[in-house]
This record gives C-alpha cells, structure tokens and sequence, in this order.
C-alpha cells in the first residue's frame, strides 16, 4: 500500500472500507442515495419535457465532477441526444476557488446550431460556469441552460443562471457522487460534507 492510500482515518460502512478520509472526517450525509435517485428522474424528465422534438440536443459535462450525475440523468432522458464534455480546472487541491479557470479539453462536438446543456456538478463561486457560458457563446449555439446538481445561491452575477438545480446546496464544503476533495471522494454514492 503506498502512503496515499494509508492516509488518513479509514471510512467504513456496512459494506465494508469505502474511502480513506486524507485527515479529514465526513460529517454527515447531505443527501442520501434514494434522494438523488428520485431527484435526478424528475430532472430528466423536466428536461425531456423542455426541448421540442427535432431539436438537436447536446448534454455537455464538465469533467469530472458531473460525470456520474450527467450519467444517471442521461438515462432519464428520453429523446434523441449527443453527449461530449468539457474538462476546466479552479481548484486543485484546496476547498476554495482560485478564481482561475483553465480549459484543459475543449469539446470536439459542434456547438453552431445545436441546444447546449450545461451540466455542472455544483456552483459555488460562478467562476467556471461565467467562464464556459461566455466561451460557448461564442460559437452561436442555438441555446445554452444549465443544468447543475448542487447549487449553493452564493455567485453573485452569474451569466448564465441555471435552469435546472437538482438540490439547494448548505455552504459546506461537500463530496461525493462525483465531487472530489484532491480527488478522493468520488466514488461514494451519496454527497457528504467534510
Ligand atoms: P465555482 O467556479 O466556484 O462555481 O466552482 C465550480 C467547481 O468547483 C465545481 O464544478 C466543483 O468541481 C468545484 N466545487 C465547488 N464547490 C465544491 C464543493 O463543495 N465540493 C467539491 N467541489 C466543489
Ligand atoms: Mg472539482
């Protein structure tokens, strides 16, 4: 076993070792797994429901954090759709943002033409969103919404609004379900603050 994975205090459940805690401990669980299940089959269903048959739709994850809740919500969408996504970078390893968003994969989809959705694993200060939203603007989409699980009502002016909130997030700092904390977390089926 090398050093990373011996650190920290091991988090156990019922199924046995989860996740080791890096020195910190999860608090409490912010939202269970059936609560995402359901929340995340009304969303899909929402977004069905707001695009007309021949639109072309293109679902737009930012990597990594919305990669297991653009994969639950795609199932739940029942229409004809692409998916690619985007990968920015504001946080390394801290629990603030840096405020500096970086680009580090750029679609290889076109976006000219096409109803872009956004999906974002939370919001928090604005930054990526008002960064991407104005990037993908520039390439006249016929529309871009954002969808985003967690979203914590902090970012002041943000440009692009989101139009589908899976859950009104506390001001905590939260993982799982895709959110990382320097990439652990990830993987556990629920969100939990630290
Ligand atoms: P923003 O640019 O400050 O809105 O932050 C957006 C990105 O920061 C999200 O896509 C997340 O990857 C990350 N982030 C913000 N808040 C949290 C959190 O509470 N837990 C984990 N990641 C977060
Ligand atoms: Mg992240």
């Amino acid at each position: 076993m090398n050093d990373h994975a011996r650190a920290g205090a091991p988090y156990l459940t019922g199924e046995g070792l989860l996740a080791r805690t890096g020195g910190r401990e999860l608090k409490r669980v912010v939202f269970g797994a059936e609560a995402i299940d359901t929340r995340v089959r009304e969303m899909g269903a929402e977004i069905t429901a707001h695009y007309g048959p021949d639109a072309d739709v293109l679902i737009l994850g930012l990597l990594k954090g919305s990669f297991i809740f653009l994969s639950d919500l795609v199932r739940h969408i029942a229409r004809p759709l692409h998916v690619d996504f985007i990968v920015a970078s504001s946080y390394g390893a801290g629990t603030t943002s840096s405020g500096d968003v970086k680009l580090l994969y750029d679609p290889t989809a076109p976006i000219e033409g096409r109803h872009i959705v956004l999906v974002e694993d939370i919001v928090d200060s604005g930054n990526t969103i008002n960064r991407l939203a104005s990037a993908l603007e520039g390439r006249s989409p016929a529309s871009i919404e954002l969808c985003t699980l967690l979203h914590k009502h902090i970012a002041e002016d943000l440009t692009l609004p989101p139009r589908w909130v899976g859950f009104d997030a506390p001001t905590e700092f939260l993982v799982g379900y895709g959110l990382d904390h320097a990439e652990d977390f990830r993987h556990l089926p629920f969100v939990a603050s630290i």
